[in-house]
């Protein structure tokens, strides 16, 4: 039994789906969570605090069940739209996907520059 969750996930497998490519992995007793499973069988994925605060974690649950174990960052609308913290999840069912490209507000922050964008930068100016 892993955290408080009280899941027995050793055994299920959970895809990750990250930069538009889908990874099988395995968890196994010593996994606390799908991130810890994932990045021992060496994905590349966001995390900082292991603990449930920072959201660095967040993905979003496309397909199968989920338990987390802690929330101190995602709003209720977050959760009834499928987010979690990967650091705090582990798979209650066979067919979990998890999608790190669909992260909610990395996704809206990507739309925006990361400084104001100068009217001179691409555009030409008005009547040229
Ligand atoms: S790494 Fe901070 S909430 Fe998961």
């Amino acid at each position: 039994m892993k955290r408080a969750t009280g899941v027995q996930a050793e055994g299920r497998t959970v895809t990750i789906r990250q930069d538009g490519r889908d990874r099988l992995i395995s968890l196994n007793a010593e996994d606390d969570s799908i991130l810890d499973a994932a990045l021992r069988q060496g994905a590349d994925l966001p995390f900082a605090c292991k603990g449930g605060v920072c959201a660095t974690c967040k993905c979003k649950v496309v397909s199968g069940k989920v338990a987390m174990a802690a929330n101190y960052s995602l709003e209720a609308d977050e959760v009834a739209a499928g987010y979690v913290l990967s650091c705090q999840a582990l798979p209650t069912s066979g067919d979990v996907v998890v999608d790190f490209d669909a992260r909610g507000w990395h996704e809206r922050t990507a739309d925006y520059p990361s400084r104001p964008r100068a009217a001179t930068d691409s555009e030409p100016p008005a009547g040229a």
